[in-house]
Parts: structure tokens; sequence; C-alpha cells
């Protein structure tokens, strides 16, 4: 069994590293943190056969960020994350979409756009469902809104991109 190497991409602040920490240990951590650049491992079982995920939590803070195109073109899937408090992460989605298809020189690349922070309740957001779903149709990923702090639709992320990978 091969190694599911899966990069986690957005603006500054979306919830990367809190999707991602909730996902490996079931923490969530209010204060925030900017991420310079972390690698963790996993292994889990999608549908009675063994993944192992390597899971790149990338920088979005401008300052911080070194990836280069080569983690892009090693990564098999994207977690192309924006957050509903932040109307700037759709900008910033936008333009690591691009990055990616350029660096994989693929149009078509696995990945979702996933929707954090969806615990904010919808007349405090920043940005509105018809946006997420324009969004969603223009960078041609389907959607997942979640919750690094419930909890909500997180393991449901990694699996499904699992699964897409292997219909690949
Ligand atoms: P960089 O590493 O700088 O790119 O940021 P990041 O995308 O990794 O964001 P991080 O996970 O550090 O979270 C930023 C802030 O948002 C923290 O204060 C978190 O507590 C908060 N946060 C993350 N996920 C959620 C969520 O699902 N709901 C709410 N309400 N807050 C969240
Ligand atoms: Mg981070």
């Amino acid at each position: 069994n091969t190694i599911t190497k899966i990069a986690v991409v957005g603006g500054g602040g979306v919830g990367k590293s809190c999707v991602t920490l909730k996902f490996l240990q079931n923490k969530f951590v209010e204060q925030y943190d900017p991420t310079i650049q972390e690698i963790y491992r996993k292994s889990i079982i999608v549908d009675e056969e063994a993944a192992f995920l390597d899971i790149l939590d990338t920088a979005g803070q401008e300052e911080y960020k070194t990836l280069t195109d080569r983690y892009f073109r090693n990564s098999h899937a994207f977690l192309c994350v924006i957050s509903y408090d932040q109307r700037g992460s759709i900008g910033q989605i936008r333009e690591y979409v691009k990055r990616i298809q350029r660096a994989k020189d693929e149009d078509e690349i696995v990945g979702l756009l996933v929707c954090n922070k969806c615990d904010i309740a919808k007349e405090e957001r920043a940005i509105t469902e018809e946006e997420v779903k324009k969004l969603s149709l223009e960078l041609n990923l389907n959607m997942v809104e979640c919750s690094a702090k419930t909890g909500e639709n997180i393991n449901d992320l990694f699996f499904t991109l699992v699964r897409n990978l292997r219909k690949k």
C-alpha cells in the first residue's frame, strides 16, 4: 500500500491547523498560532482497506509562505479551505487552486472546497451559502461544510479524499 499525500491549503486563520488537529487528535484549540509548516502521519481504514495518510498543513500567512510548487506537484489530494468569517478567503482559495492546477499541470485536481467554521450563526457570516455554491461550481470542486470546533464533517473530509483518489 502506498502513502496518500494530502495538502491542506487556504488563507491565514481559516482553520487549516484546527481541522487537521481535530482529525488527528480530536482536539480543538481556541488560540491562533500561525503555522510555518507541519507534516503529520495517520493511518485509517476506509471501506475495509487501510490508507496511509501524509498530511501537509501549510502556512496561510504571507510571511510564512515558503511552499514551492514541488510540494503541490507531490501531493495527491487537496483540502482547499475557506472560512465563514473571512470574505478574503474566497479570493485566496482561487489563487491556490490556480497554483495547484499549474504545478500539477492538470485542471481536474482531486480536492474539496472546505467551508470551515460552519458553527458560526448564519446571520454572523461574512460569506453566504449561495456564494459558496457558486465558488464550488467555478472551481469544479465539491464543497463540504465543516467545523473544527464541533467536529462536524471533519473525518468525512479525509475519507472522501481517499475514496475519490481510489476512484480515479
Ligand atoms: P495559518 O496557519 O496561519 O494559515 O492559519 P490556520 O488556517 O491554520 O488557522 P488555525 O487552524 O490556526 O485557526 C485560526 C483561528 O480560527 C483559531 O483561533 C481557531 O480557534 C479558529 N477556528 C478554527 N476552526 C474553527 C471553527 O471550526 N470554528 C470556529 N468558531 N473557530 C475556528
Ligand atoms: Mg495553521
